[in-house]
């Protein structure tokens, strides 16, 4: 594997699902693939799940691992291809990339969307750029439309905790007071839909994720009704696609408590995290039994692994 973007930059998502839970009963087996490779992680925004678990994956199969928070360590990136750089910007992104690429085997890179122009972040301007000029194999930890290493941790999760052959899972959409990316759930729907599950999204009008990332999955504006029987429920805030980047208030009664779960089938509550407490989930869910959020964030470290191994065995 050269690139990991998104589930189609996968060949087998379950073998690949396979192998993470493989790699989490054997973390060091194969330190002999990283020896002596460089693993560069790059953020352009905070990070502390994607940060710690993609290091420690690393670590784990025996890669040297360099962190830069390039946007508060690096110098201003220029991002325009022809500009004339007297303003603010210092480096422009062809020849930052294509120096990490001299000194890493595999880069990770985190850009968030800016959340204003709708065709600037689908592009995936700075994921593409990254992977244009750098050299080396990419592994995106979480770009601007989607977040592929914590959706593999989700099926991961999902494969490991569920109960019967062909579980439920519902994307909830929770209330918030920031407008937030599409990226988790565009990226979440896409594996689902190509997952061995029943998959159902729940949202208040007007919330509609782009149709690219969300073919095959059921679509419903009734959240309760779409929990019934429901094995898993990932909850998680983003914000319009259609006027894009808005948010439209009067849907608080979209957090999940106790009482949403009971019509379903003793389901486990998912989430990305970080989770903002009483806003996105109540305290209830959180710190009670069906709430897996822990766990989950514990199998970014053996998707991550997953994916790090392939890559190392395609160099
Ligand atoms: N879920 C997730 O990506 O967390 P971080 O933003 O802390 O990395």
């Amino acid at each position: 594997m050269k690139l990991f973007s998104s589930v189609n930059d996968v060949t087998d998502v379950q073998a690949l699902v396979k192998e993470a839970l493989h790699l989490k009963q054997n973390p060091y087996a194969h330190q002999h693939l990283g020896k002596n490779k460089t693993l560069a992680l790059i953020f352009l925004n905070p990070s502390l799940r994607t940060r710690m678990s993609t290091q420690k994956a690393g670590l784990n199969l025996g890669m040297n691992v360099m962190v830069l928070n390039m946007d508060k360590e690096g110098w201003a990136l220029e991002l325009r291809d022809g500009a004339v750089m007297n303003g603010g910007t210092v480096e422009h992104i062809r020849e930052a990339t294509a120096v990490l690429g001299q000194y890493a085997d595999i880069v990770g890179v985190r850009s968030f969307p800016g959340l204003k122009d709708r065709d600037a972040d689908y592009s995936e301007d700075i994921f593409n750029k990254f992977v244009k000029y750098c050299g080396i194999p990419v592994v995106s930890l979480e770009s601007a439309t989607r977040h592929p290493l914590q959706s593999l941790a989700d099926l991961v999760t999902i494969e490991e905790l569920k109960t019967r052959p062909r579980p439920k899972v519902v994307l909830t959409w929770a209330p918030h007071v920031k407008a937030l990316p599409q990226a988790v759930p565009n990226s979440f729907a896409e594996w689902m839909c190509k997952a061995d599950v029943d998959f159902t999204i729940a949202h208040p009008q007007g919330y509609e994720l782009c149709s690219d990332f969300t073919q095959g999955a059921k679509i419903t504006h009734n959240q309760q009704e779409a929990l019934a029987d429901a094995d898993f429920i990932y909850v998680k805030n983003w914000s319009a696609y259609e006027p894009y980047g808005k948010v439209f208030g009067g849907y608080d009664g979209w957090m999940l408590t106790n009482d949403s779960l009971k019509n379903t089938n003793n389901a486990k509550v998912m989430h990305c995290l970080p989770v903002r407490r009483n806003l996105e989930l109540s305290d209830e869910i959180l710190d009670g039994q069906s709430s897996v959020v822990i766990h989950e964030a514990g199998n970014r470290v053996w998707a991550a692994q997953a994916v790090l191994k392939q890559m190392l065995e395609s160099l």
